[in-house]
């Protein structure tokens, strides 16, 4: 009775969880740049991609700010995670970095913008 009853309330589950796996598929990537993004870039980029003020007076932009997203491309934005800006505290994460995160990064930081 219980496993019959446990297996009633589980089939629900079983298919909103496929469902959830067909509809969004780069739900893991998403979750591991969220995770990547809290450890290693919002101590200076701030956990929404907005920098504290400390930051911000040394440049770090607002991933939030609509006018640097629309003018910079995804190219930029994975050539500036890639090799960092020189000259600043933005770091070359190019081997800390999967391509897989690095891609996943960028499609965050455009999502932080929306
Ligand atoms: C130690 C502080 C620090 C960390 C950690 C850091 N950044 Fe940065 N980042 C900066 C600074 C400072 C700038 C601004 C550089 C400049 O003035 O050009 C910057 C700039 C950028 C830019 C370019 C923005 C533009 O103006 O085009 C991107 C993209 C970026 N960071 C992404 C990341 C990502 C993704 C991570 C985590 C993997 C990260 N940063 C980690 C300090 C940091």
């Amino acid at each position: 009775m219980i496993s019959r009853r446990l297996a009633l309330m589980a089939a629900p589950v079983v298919t909103a969880l496929a469902a959830l796996a067909l509809v969004v598929p780069p739900a893991a990537d998403a979750a591991d740049a969220a995770t990547v993004f809290k450890k290693k870039c919002a101590p200076c980029h701030g956990k929404e991609g907005e920098p504290n003020k400390v930051f911000a007076k040394q440049g770090v932009r607002s991933f939030k700010d609509a006018e640097w997203q629309k003018a910079t491309d995804d190219a930029q934005v994975e050539k500036s995670i890639r090799e960092g800006r020189k000259g600043t505290m933005m770091a070359s994460f190019d081997k800390q970095l999967t391509d897989e995160e690095v891609t996943a990064l960028v499609a965050y930081i455009r999502e932080l913008g929306k």
